[in-house]
């Protein structure tokens, strides 16, 4: 696994592949607790395996999805401007990575380590591999883990720490978890850390549930995803069939909201723990979070972050801050 190419560090992740196993007794401790609820949810972090990764790649590229294409607009005007704001020997530390195709626009020779961290393990390995090929200088340390956490990072990389969080992720914590998000990756970026944050912006109600509703019905594949990932972990017996995706903008918490409804009365058992869904019952399966430039900047304040600057689109459709501790 990527030994020829000597710029792949591998180790970080080696320590962490003992995530492997916990990561499915997190998700099944973690099902249980959020399927007992009235409202059934189930975090969004578990649609990512290797396939639920793919229709992400799949969704950025949808037409109808603005988050993907914008963001990348205004990461190319910011990689103009990374010269006069940082000096050299920087480490980036991505939450989320996913593909890491958006950082690559932001790396340039003052960049001289990457920390690409995930959850989806296989795709976070894969997208590594790529990188380190395409950008040959640059040392890659993938990191696997749950990024709500803090993380003690290794010795060998530079101290000015930039992290990234993008695609919108700050938008998808249930119960305002996203300000110990801001938190902790305070305290993991260290003393003059810096914080990039993708935030999608509150508009036209149209253009947002279009976002979540395409018309080749992938946001949908990507949501039913997670019946075969529980099926595969728990070898229950749900069916695609048996429900259907429905996703909408409530206007009352700017959110968007998913979720997965039983078109029947239907039982499943996790982890010998049986559940119930009637028909007609909905399964929340995602929140994405939308915000204003000001409310955004009041949730980073709260968590300890100054905002140094912010960029948006001519339409104000997206933005991303820069946060410094
Ligand atoms: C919305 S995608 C964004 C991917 C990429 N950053 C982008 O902007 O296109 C979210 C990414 O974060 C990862 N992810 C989701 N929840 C996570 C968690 N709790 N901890 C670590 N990674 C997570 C997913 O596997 C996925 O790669």
């Amino acid at each position: 696994m990527g030994k020829s190419l000597s710029n792949l560090n591998t180790d970080y992740i080696q320590n962490y592949k003992k995530f492997d196993k916990i990561d499915n007794i997190a998700f099944s401790k973690e099902l249980k607790t959020e399927l007992s609820k009235k409202n059934k949810r189930i975090p969004s972090k578990f649609k990512y395996d290797l396939n639920g990764s793919k229709y992400f790649e799949k969704i950025t590229k949808l037409k109808e999805y603005y988050a993907t294409r914008t963001e990348k607009k205004i990461l190319k005007q910011i990689s103009k401007e990374m010269k006069n704001i940082f000096d050299n020997n920087l480490t980036f530390l991505e939450f989320g990575s996913g593909a890491t195709d958006k950082i690559g626009i932001l790396i340039n020779n003052q960049v001289k380590f990457f920390m690409p961290l995930d959850i989806s393990y296989d795709f976070l390995l894969k997208s590594s591999i790529k990188l380190a090929k395409s950008f040959p200088n640059l040392i890659i340390m993938p990191a696997y883990g749950d990024y709500i956490n803090k993380f003690k990072l290794p010795n060998q990389i530079s101290k000015k720490r930039i992290g990234f969080f993008l695609g919108s992720s700050i938008g998808n914590f249930y119960e305002k978890k996203e300000k110990i998000f801001l938190q902790n990756a305070k305290t993991t970026l260290g003393k003059n850390g810096c914080l990039f944050v993708g935030v999608d912006l509150i508009k036209n109600k149209k253009i947002i549930e279009k976002a979540y509703n395409d018309s080749k019905g992938t946001t949908a594949k990507f949501n039913f995803n997670l019946l075969s990932r529980i099926n595969k972990v728990f070898k229950t017996k749900l069916k695609q069939k048996d429900f259907k995706y429905f996703s909408h903008f409530n206007e009352k918490n700017n959110s968007v909201e998913s979720f997965l409804i039983s078109k029947k009365d239907q039982k499943f058992i996790i982890d010998n723990k049986k559940f119930f869904v009637k028909k007609n019952e909905k399964i929340q399966t995602e929140t994405s979070k939308k915000f204003t430039l000001n409310s955004f900047k009041i949730l980073a304040n709260s968590a300890g972050w100054k905002v140094k600057k912010y960029w948006t689109d001519k339409n104000k459709y997206y933005s991303i801050f820069l946060l410094e501790n």
